[in-house]
């Protein structure tokens, strides 16, 4: 059974706001963050089946980073009110190591490649926690690219390549769930197609997977679902193919 709240929007359509999916693997409900005295994430909800892969898109500046970092459970932005639901577990009441521990996977937007390490050392220290998702040598069976460079200093790739290493990273830990921030954010088009394809594999692997992207056609058609922010709330929520088909909820929220 679906749920649906309907809304109108300023043209007086009804739009979905908040989708409940009975069988949630990632719960987000109705949850409020802040960075210090600043009201950012306002009452966002959604859910996530496990397997999924979620577009969480919106205009700069919508909170999608913002919700991202609350759902990790960094310590800034701060959760006020709110429950976040992984697999029958709660994340809000936890830290970002503990939530780390319970297998949710932020690769953030910097891609926060260790300097002054190869490309196999940032993948073996990716490892240490003990937890192993993937081997080196399945990473590099994925990712030919790596491979090649396994010697190399990482801070020397491409940003593609960067890119590549910080979702391999990602995946060389146990992981539940997948939170990619802008992953085709200043990648060549070429590239871009590139990194496609590999969180196209993610999909096919069923790694439950939410993708913030400003290139939201290109997110969106590599996923099930997409939930549209604005100013700090969701403002639709629904299928994918929902968004491609909607010129008008792409050129209001999305600008494209
Ligand atoms: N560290 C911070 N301290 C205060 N405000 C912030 C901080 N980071 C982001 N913001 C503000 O929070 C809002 C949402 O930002 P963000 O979540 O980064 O948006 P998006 O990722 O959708 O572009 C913006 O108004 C931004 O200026
Ligand atoms: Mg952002």
């Amino acid at each position: 059974m679906n749920m649906v709240m309907e809304k109108r929007n300023f043209a007086g359509e009804q739009i979905a706001v908040s989708e409940t999916v009975n069988d949630a693997f990632l719960s987000v409900r109705d949850i409020h963050a802040w960075y210090g005295e600043s009201y950012i994430v306002q009452g966002v909800s959604f859910d996530i089946r496990k397997g999924e892969v979620l577009s969480l898109l919106g205009r700069n500046g919508a909170g999608k980073t913002t919700t991202l970092r609350t759902l990790a459970r960094l310590d800034s932005p701060a959760l006020s009110q709110g429950e976040i639901w992984l697999d029958g577990e709660p994340l809000h009441t936890k830290k970002a190591f503990q939530a780390a521990r319970s297998g949710v996977q932020l690769v953030p937007e910097d891609r926060r490649i260790i300097g002054g390490l190869t490309v196999e050392e940032n993948l073996v220290l990716a490892q240490v926690a003990g937890n192993k998702g993937w081997s080196i040598e399945e990473v590099y069976d994925r990712f030919p690219r790596l491979a090649e460079r396994r010697n190399q200093e990482a801070v020397t790739l491409s940003g593609g390549e960067q890119q590549m290493l910080a979702v391999a990273r990602a995946l060389a830990r146990e992981i539940k769930v997948l939170f990619l921030d802008e992953p085709y954010e200043g990648l060549a088009p070429v590239i871009v197609q590139e990194i496609e394809k590999i969180v196209g594999q993610i999909r096919d692997l069923g790694i439950t997977t939410i993708i913030v992207e400003q290139n939201a056609v290109a997110a969106l058609r590599l996923s099930d679902r997409a939930v549209i922010m604005d100013t700090g709330q969701v403002v639709f929520s629904g299928s994918a193919q929902d968004v491609l088909d909607n010129a008008e909820l792409r050129e209001e929220y999305l600008a494209i």
